[in-house]
């Protein structure tokens, strides 16, 4: 392993920036050489998406990598949009692309002269219609299956999509939503199925798939998906990351500090692990100090990581939680995730204590409630512990309590 690491510039990393992930890299390349489909679970900030980059970079010379990204993908038609514009970007696909799209395509070369990619997108997106979105579909992976290398086809941020597509603003699952839902899944489905030999697909996001899906009884959509765990590093892998920081960057870590760095984060997710060095590096270099001991350690996750900037990532936090929750469920988690974290741990007798607060004649709130477990544990808020549930992350219990916790009551002592 390399002994000096880069600060990354941007959000995803690659590379030079990227740290270890060898075992999980070495597990999924040999996946993908016995053709499986990968269903990349993850809560967020974990590297998702890095690794999805760095699997770019190291089988770009065996395979054929199309990455992309649906975050802003609203239905099938758009989603099959966005990967006719990945697939137009690579010179040996461009040409076939355009097949596809004969007239459309040829109404975009009269308009414009020179054309970017978001033009593309905008005009393939108006040409795709729920009526000609699966024939064009099955052209694409056509085209795809007859590559001369086979292909990896990264969907990322595919459940925001499903999420959207299921509830749209309003958070209802309609029988239409999820009738359009289904039918675009099981299309994927097939249509990768059918095409195994040359194509494999890799679905990845930052909130979980499986979970919505749940709610809308699809999980059969997704079973030829086989899911991958990735992990928050270990300590050794986070302290290893520390140590080649410090020293690609000229910092020089006290004895203890790397430890304490570790210790303070509780969970070594590699987004505040890195975020936390960079706070440490901008502190050194404007007390113009490199030297960095315990103390300034705390000092610095206290002041910096437990400040303004952490509240602007918890939000982020909150916002992707309530876009799989819903409004009104979304009170609910915060009320029982408020607990959590200045408890230290939601007690079963606090759950039936919840219950009982939002009784509500709308709907069964043990089943809601129950379900809401599912997804705070699916999405790394809380780990089940024998006392109870507890956050996985320090970090993000310390966010949690300084943002929520101030003037709370525990639901066992409300109204006594
Ligand atoms: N292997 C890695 N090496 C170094 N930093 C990493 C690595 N993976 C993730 N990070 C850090 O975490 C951040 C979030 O990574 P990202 O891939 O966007 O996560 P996700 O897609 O799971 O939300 C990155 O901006 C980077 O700072
Ligand atoms: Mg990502």
């Amino acid at each position: 392993m390399r002994d000096r690491l880069k600060q990354a510039v941007g959000n995803v990393v690659s590379g030079e920036a990227f740290w270890d992930r060898e075992k999980d890299m070495e597990l999924l390349i040999e996946k993908i050489d016995g053709g499986a489909n990968i269903l990349l679970v993850a809560q967020r900030r974990i590297g998702k998406t890095s690794v999805l980059a760095e699997l770019q970079e190291r089988l770009g010379d065996r395979y054929i990598c199309l990455f992309v990204d649906l975050q802003a993908a609203r239905s099938g038609p758009e989603a099959i949009a966005d990967l006719s514009v990945v697939i137009h970007k690579h010179k040996s696909l461009c040409e076939k692309i355009r097949e596809v799209f004969g007239n459309i395509w040829e109404k975009l070369t009269e308009s414009v002269e020179t054309i970017n990619a978001g033009e593309i997108g905008v005009t393939l997106r108006a040409g795709l219609t729920e009526g000609n979105w699966r024939g064009k579909g099955d052209q694409i992976f056509n085209i795809l299956a007859n590559c001369e290398k086979p292909v990896v086809l990264m969907f990322d941020e595919l459940p925001i999509m499903v999420n959207f597509m299921l509830k749209d603003e309003d958070f209802k699952i309609t029988p239409e939503r999820r009738k359009q839902t289904d039918e675009f899944l099981s299309w994927l489905r097939k249509t990768t199925i059918e095409h195994r030999k040359n194509v494999r697909t890799i679905v990845s996001g930052s909130i979980g798939l499986e979970p919505i899906l749940r709610q809308a009884r699809l999980s059969a959509t997704v079973n030829h998906l086989e899911a991958f765990e990735l992990r928050a590093w270990d300590e050794d892998t986070a302290k290893g990351c520390i140590r080649a920081l410090a020293r690609g960057n000229d910092v020089t870590l006290e004895e203890g500090a790397a430890e304490e760095m570790v210790k303070m984060l509780g969970c070594c997710s590699p987004q505040h692990v890195t975020m936390l060095f960079s706070h440490i590096y901008g502190a050194c270099k404007r007390r113009g100090d490199m030297s960095c001991s315990v103390e300034y350690v705390a000092e610095v996750f206290e002041k910096q990581m437990l400040g303004v900037r952490g509240h602007a990532e918890l939000t982020h936090y909150e916002e992707r939680l309530e876009m799989v929750l819903g409004k009104e469920m979304f009170t609910m988690a915060l009320d029982m995730l408020t607990e959590a974290a200045v408890v230290g741990c939601l007690t079963q007798e606090a759950i039936k204590g919840f219950q009982k607060e939002y009784a509500s004649d709308a709907g069964d709130t043990v089943e809601a409630q129950k379900e809401m477990l599912w997804v705070l544990q699916h999405d790394g808020y809380l780990e089940e512990s024998a006392e109870g549930y507890k956050f996985v992350s320090g970090l993000l219990q310390k966010w949690w309590k300084n943002r929520h916790g101030g003037n709370f009551v525990s639901v066992l002592e409300r109204g006594k």
